[in-house]
């Protein structure tokens, strides 16, 4: 999508906040090849959005501040400019799940890649059919969808593509180390704090997939959960960082990492951040509890264990809990 001049101004004010710079009317207005008072009127348009600009006289416009604003132009903004003119982005105040939009705009025609955001779901959708909890103004719902050439056994990989890329981005922003439960739960401390939904669109003749949609929904401030999620989720907890940015960093690391989703180079760093490789766990297969030791997770995103006996095994999907031994 070609950014509005609203857009780029955006851009470049949050570009010279982040470098401390002021910037003035009279370059924006030469850079996009627009009059002043054409800015002068996108800055006024910025300020009842909300957005804190400054205008000191013969100084330019600073944009101050901490804000947590959600919105396609804040999203945008903060994109690369290779990425932004690729991506379609849609924000909604609520929906019922980002995942079920994202189906109905591919029935409707819209191609990927793809982005939709909510500020709150009222059916988020989490997986085996449970609900994720969504209330709005702390928390980021997002579904990404696009359509990487890959094989049909591939949906772990690209779930856990997704974990290292939401891991790698709660670093960069907030400094804090989040580890990953196998395969698609984000971890802070003993607190689950962002779990990932991936459902796929097979193309049963050539055994690709059409489309993959990713679903990632992140705790950033959430503190009132309800009873039932009250011993296990945790929030990231930053009240200073705004949820655009979260979602535009997790949008550009994610598009990286499928782009060279082939060559599986982050599997080492899901392996590092796993809280499971090393411990023994339980999971459910055919309908029997299992017991075994998560000894690796393979190139493709699996988590290899070994039995008892020696055998080993490598699960491609479903879920673990590690094992409380007593004493
Ligand atoms: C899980 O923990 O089981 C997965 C939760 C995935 C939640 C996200 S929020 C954005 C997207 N829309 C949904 O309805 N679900 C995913």
């Amino acid at each position: 999508m070609k950014p509005s001049l609203k857009d780029n101004v955006l851009r470049e004010l949050i570009a010279t906040s982040q470098s401390g710079e002021v910037i003035s009317g009279q370059n924006l207005a030469i850079k996009y090849s627009v009059s002043r008072n054409a800015i002068w009127k996108t800055i006024k348009a910025l300020q009842a959005d909300g957005y804190a600009i400054i205008a000191g006289k013969n100084r330019g416009y600073i944009l101050e501040g901490n804000y947590d604003i959600l919105s396609r132009e804040d999203i945008s903004a903060r994109l690369a400019d290779k990425v932004v003119t690729d991506i379609g982005i849609f924000v909604h105040d609520e929906i019922d799940s980002t995942n079920s939009e994202a189906k109905r705009l591919l029935t409707d025609g819209i191609c990927e890649p793809f982005l939709v955001v909510a500020d709150s779901q009222t059916a988020g959708r989490g997986r085996f059919g449970r609900s994720f909890y969504s209330p709005p103004g702390t928390g980021v719902y997002m579904t990404l969808v696009v359509s990487p050439e890959i094989e049909t056994n591939a949906p772990v990989t690209i779930t856990a593509a997704a974990a290292v890329a939401v891991c790698r981005v709660v670093k960069k922003l907030t400094g804090k180390e989040v580890q990953i439960k196998w395969v698609n739960d984000i971890f802070f401390g003993a607190r689950k704090i962002c779990g990932i939904l991936t459902e796929a669109v097979a193309d049963m003749e050539t055994g690709t997939f059409k489309h993959i949609i990713i679903g990632i929904g992140i705790n950033l401030n959430t503190e009132d959960f309800p009873p039932e999620l009250s011993d296990i989720a945790g929030s990231v907890g930053d009240s200073k960082l705004s949820r655009s940015e979260l979602i535009s960093e997790v949008t550009t690391q994610l598009l990286g990492l499928i782009e060279n989703i082939q060559n599986n180079s982050f599997i080492d760093e899901y392996r590092e951040r796993s809280c499971v490789v090393g411990k023994e766990i339980e999971f459910y297969k055919n309908g029997e509890k299992l017991s075994a030791f998560a000894s690796d997770i393979d190139v493709s995103g699996g988590l290899v264990v070994t039995f008892s006996d020696g055998t080993t095994d490598i699960l491609r999907s479903g879920e673990v809990s590690v094992r409380v031994t007593q004493g």
